[in-house]
């Protein structure tokens, strides 16, 4: 079989492993991946949203099946694309994919079929939403409706912030169209747990727990990011939080999508934070996280593409998906300064023994070898019997692996052994 990914962060890179584990698989192109996946894809400069340049790729070299990673060409329909042309995929159309696209969409979606999320309000219009914050209970959270490189949600601690976060959105425009309508919504507290799951529209098959950390500084400090690093499972995800998650939320969403005559097929992210009134939404996302699919996808016992092609022929009730009892760690190494402001053009070492588990997010590949080219350089992942094994393993990889200015996190997964009890 002839594979296409299109995208080319670190998710992408374990997306493309695990697809390789699968014998019948000759090749797989990724579209336009990036120069530390040159050993296990083959590289095409065509760029995740520029989707008839995808379309064509496809057609003309005979794809037989596409994975779309990223939100973005899943929002501009890659999928509905693809699909007219013939080319069996895996992802949500775009009337699906709207569940992330759009928060107006999913908030109301979650309030017309109960599902629990945070108290909210919508508003299209500053004044009206700058009203309203006089009496808002602070801290409260500013959420841009569109998509916006995850930075569009602001928790406001005073009012002044919330109102500066309001005009930042929808008279500056900082996220540009984006910021057209906002949602204003109840600041929650509890842990967040992270749930990715295969659905085919008909069941939801959740996949393990992660946790990820968000922040770019130690002891969740400093800015939010993608993400600095995850581990998998989640230790707050108890058996009987995933049964009331199923119930409550899982099962819920997706017969919602299927009432409103928007079948979710693909991989169904759920953001939740476990709240003192029990499990809530916090975001829906349209495909894997980044970085949670570099701890999930290592856990993954069962073949990969056979699950995917599962959630596209709606066969997903009758196919294993199987998850190995271990833990996973992967600990995030960018270049100092992400978010803001880095450099790049790294010359970077990645000793073959560890390359098995390590998934590269921003690097170039020249005459010279292998470069640093983004804020998230690459992801090193370890799997063990228990999470401190994992920790300290996937801690010993990254001290093997060299670029100038790297910077990465010293306590992922610290949190989740504190709620172990450790
Ligand atoms: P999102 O992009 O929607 O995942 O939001 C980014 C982060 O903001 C989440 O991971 C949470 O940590 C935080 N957040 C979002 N909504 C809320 C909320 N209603 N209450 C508290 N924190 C929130
Ligand atoms: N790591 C969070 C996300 O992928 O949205």
């Amino acid at each position: 079989m002839k594979l296409m990914v299109v995208g080319g962060g670190g998710r992408e890179h374990a997306i493309i492993k695990k697809l390789k584990e699968n014998k019948t698989v000759e090749k797989i192109y990724a579209l336009p991946g990036n120069g530390g996946m040159a050993e296990d894809a083959e590289l095409v400069n065509i760029g995740a949203k520029d989707i008839d340049a995808i379309v064509d790729f496809a057609v003309k070299n005979q794809i037989d099946y596409a994975v779309v990673a990223p939100d973005d060409p899943l929002v501009l329909g890659a999928v509905d694309a693809l699909e007219a042309v013939g080319i069996p995929c895996f992802g949500p159309r775009a009337n699906a994919a709207i569940i992330e696209g759009s928060k107006v969409f999913s908030k109301n979606l979650m309030k017309k079929y109960g599902i629990p999320t945070a108290e909210y309000e919508v508003f299209d219009d500053m004044d009206a939403a700058l009203k309203y914050l006089e009496t808002a209970p602070i801290p409260t959270v500013i959420k841009a409706d569109g998509l916006a490189l995850g930075k569009g949600v602001i928790i406001a601690e005073t009012r002044e912030a919330a109102r500066d976060a309001v005009r930042s959105m929808m008279q500056d425009k900082v996220f540009g169209k984006s910021g057209d309508h906002i949602v204003i919504e109840e600041f929650l507290t509890g842990p967040e747990v992270s749930v990715l799951s295969f659905t085919d529209g008909k069941v939801v098959v959740p996949m393990v727990s992660s946790m990820d950390h968000k922040r770019a500084g130690d002891n969740d400090t400093g800015l939010n990011t993608g993400g600095m690093g995850t581990v998998a499972p989640n230790p707050y995800y108890t058996e009987a939080l995933a049964k009331e998650c199923m119930e409550t939320i899982f099962l819920p969403t997706v017969n919602a999508m299927n009432a409103e005559g928007r079948t979710f097929k693909g991989c169904l992210y759920f953001g939740l934070m476990i709240t003192p009134k029990g499990p809530k939404v916090i975001e829906y996302n349209c495909r894997f996280g980044d970085p949670e699919t570099q701890v999930v996808l290592p856990l993954l016992e069962s073949d990969l593409l056979t699950v995917m092609q599962a959630t596209t022929n709606g066969t997903l009730a009758e196919t294993e998906v199987k998850f190995g009892k271990g833990n996973a760690c992967c600990v995030i190494m960018a270049s100092a300064g992400y978010p803001s402001a880095y450099e790049k053009g790294f010359l970077m070492t990645i000793p073959e023994a560890v390359r098995d588990t390590v998934y590269v997010a921003g690097a170039t590949l020249d005459s010279e070898g292998l470069k640093t080219n983004g804020g998230r350089v690459l992801g090193v992942t370890a799997v063990a019997d228990t999470l401190p094994e994992a920790i300290d393993a996937a801690y010993k990889k990254v001290e093997t692996i060299h670029f100038e200015n790297a910077y990465y996190r010293h306590d992922i997964g610290k949190r989740a052994m504190e709620a172990y009890g450790k």
